[in-house]
């Protein structure tokens, strides 16, 4: 027997079944469609697609990506197609997959988000809704939907009651001063699981023109910097919530996975490491698979109840 078919990396989010816990990141893996020559899709647990908005949005002016020590910022500003051209062009190729999509949506008020569900909810082959709260709520003088508990249980309220359809996923901002607040009012308002994090707001200045490095100004960092900061939100929202958790933040190593594992998800996404090396997802599955069989455990349950952190 091949470590391949002896393991089981299958694991629920809520209702849903994915075929094992590594998802693409929204932003980082386009689509999904321009990847598939280089991955072979129907090995990931999951694509989380490019944030969708009502309008196509052209996003931020160039440079949009810079590194930094041990990560990354980028300011791409949420440039997308717009939803409607991604259920016309794209979900058509996405749909012969066999793995999970799901939509990642955004808007700059409650209206726009739940519109864009509304469009969705016609389209078949979706597996679930993300909502990036990290948003500026333009209604609100821009601030984030995301900091604010009332905010949240209004636009995670108003997308669940459009989303009649599907599972809906909250992906939360990682700057709030109390995260397990937050978490806890997105479950009571109705998501099914949490996305933990989004970017941490961040800059990088050219030291000897005193600019940013980004046509923006200011971007979101992302990579392996962020990895122990996210590692504790995830963290804190286990304690705080019953609903499934998918971390994400600087994964590019099974061990990356399974520490994520040990402090309360049930399963990741991979964003920044896809852009040095875009099958790493793939590669992260047949990592894990290889990790539990050595290990002498067949499902991803097992390896969860040996490893999880009881920190109390
Ligand atoms: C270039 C880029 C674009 C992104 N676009 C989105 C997006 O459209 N929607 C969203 O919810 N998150 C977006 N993200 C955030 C990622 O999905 C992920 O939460 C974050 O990068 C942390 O994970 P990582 O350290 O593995 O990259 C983007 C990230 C990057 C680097």
């Amino acid at each position: 027997m091949t470590s391949a078919n002896a393991v089981d990396l299958s694991v629920h989010i809520g209702a849903v079944r994915l075929r094992n816990p590594i998802l693409a990141a929204s932003g980082t893996f386009g689509y999904g469609v321009e990847f598939a020559q280089l991955v072979d899709l129907n090995r990931l647990g999951g694509i989380v697609v490019k944030g969708l908005s009502r309008e196509p949005m052209e996003g931020a002016p160039a440079p949009r990506l810079c590194e930094t020590p041990a990560g990354m910022l980028n300011a791409v500003g949420l440039q997308n197609i717009g939803v409607r051209a991604f259920v016309l062009e794209k979900l058509p190729i996405l749909r012969k997959y066999d793995t999970a999509i799901i939509a990642n949506v955004f808007g700059y008020c409650v209206e726009d988000y739940v519109e864009v569900i509304r469009i969705l909810e016609d389209a078949e082959g979706l597996t679930a809704y993300e909502l990036n709260i990290s948003c500026p709520n333009v209604k609100r003088g821009g601030l984030q939907f995301g900091g604010d508990p009332g905010l949240v249980a209004e636009v995670v309220g108003a997308a669940r009651k459009a989303a009649t359809k599907r599972p809906l996923w909250v992906k939360l901002s990682p700057l709030v001063a109390d995260i397990g607040l937050i978490a806890r009012t997105a479950e009571e308002a109705g998501a099914n699981a949490l996305t933990v994090a989004n970017t941490y707001p961040a800059m990088a200045i050219d030291p000897w023109t005193g600019k940013s490095c980004l046509g923006n100004q200011t971007g979101g960092l992302s990579g392996p910097s962020i990895k122990p900061i996210t590692l504790r939100l995830v963290w804190e929202t286990y304690k705080a919530i019953k609903i499934p958790i998918l971390g994400v933040g600087g994964i590019e190593t099974v061990e990356d996975v399974l520490q994520y594992l040990a402090v309360g998800a049930t399963a990741v996404q991979v964003g920044t490491a896809s852009f040095t090396d875009p099958a790493v997802s793939q590669g992260l599955v047949e990592g894990l698979e290889r990790a539990l069989f050595r290990a002498k455990m067949f499902t991803v349950n097992e390896i969860r109840g040996k490893i999880f952190a009881d920190f109390g």
